[in-house]
Order: C-alpha cells, then sequence, then structure tokens
C-alpha cells in the first residue's frame, strides 16, 4: 500500500487461500482470506480501513467471490475493532492458536 499524500510505503493488503484457518477449522471450506499489516506509524489514520474496503468491494463486486474470510489473532483488539468496522462477522473460533474467523458475504 502507498500512501497518496506523501508516496511512501504504508504496509500490506492483499487475498490468500485459504489455507490456514482451514488447517486449524476444517469446517471452514474454501475460500479466499484477506491479510492486512500497516507499518506502526500510519495505525490509527483509517487507511486500514480505506484498504480493506477497496480490496473486499474489488473482491465481492468485480472478482466474483461470495465471501471473503479473515483471521485475527485473539488478542488483537485492534483487528478485531478493524474487522468490525468493515462489517466482518465473527464465524468461528480456535483454542490453540487462539484465532477468531471473520466473513463478509455479498449482502
Ligand atoms: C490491524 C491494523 C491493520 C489496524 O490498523 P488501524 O490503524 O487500527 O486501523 P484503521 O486504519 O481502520 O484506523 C482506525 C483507527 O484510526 C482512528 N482514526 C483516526 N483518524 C481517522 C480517520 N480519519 N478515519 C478513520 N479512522 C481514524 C480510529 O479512531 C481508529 O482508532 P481506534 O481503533 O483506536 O478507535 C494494524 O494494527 C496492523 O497492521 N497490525 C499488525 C498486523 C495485524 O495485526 N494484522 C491483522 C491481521 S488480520
Amino acid at each position: 500500500m502507498i500512501e497518496t499524500e506523501s508516496d511512501g510505503y504504508v504496509g500490506y493488503c492483499g487475498l490468500e487461500d485459504v489455507t490456514v484457518a482451514r488447517a486449524i477449522h476444517p469446517t471452514i471450506g474454501s475460500g479466499v482470506q484477506l491479510q492486512i499489516a500497516l507499518h506502526p506509524r500510519a495505525w490509527g489514520r483509517g487507511l486500514a480501513k480505506q484498504a480493506i474496503e477497496a480490496l473486499t468491494d474489488h473482491a465481492l463486486h468485480r472478482c466474483g467471490l461470495q465471501r471473503l474470510l479473515a483471521c485475527v489473532y485473539e488478542p488483537n483488539e485492534r483487528a478485531h475493532r478493524l474487522m468490525l468496522r468493515c462489517r466482518f462477522s465473527k464465524i468461528a473460533g480456535t483454542a490453540d492458536p487462539k484465532l477468531v474467523i471473520y466473513e463478509r458475504r455479498l449482502p
């Protein structure tokens, strides 16, 4: 991700096969999961929400996916707030590692 104002690199946001989530939670089925990581200096400015909304729109409305998944480590409160702000819903959890799995579906 490149910030328009500064033209500087602020982090990564992308889509990948749901292999990790499926390995720890086999009932999750197949699909695509979202990954995001910003440099800490870019946190707290709404950039992650902007990136996820753009990527979700691309995945659901242009790529034809029915749903997107995301896995968040349970203690990662900032990431949970982000997922809920981006209208993802909790669908499952795992005990070891402690992960919460989120989903966003086409309306
Ligand atoms: C998870 C992560 C991407 C969240 O980044 P973030 O900066 O908190 O998320 P956003 O870009 O949506 O910013 C929202 C925060 O900015 C604040 N903010 C300030 N100005 C804002 C603006 N103009 N617009 C929106 N939010 C703004 C919000 O109040 C919010 O803060 P809060 O959560 O303390 O209430 C980041 O913490 C990160 O990269 N973590 C490491 C990797 C990781 O955990 N990835 C997630 C795995 S799925």
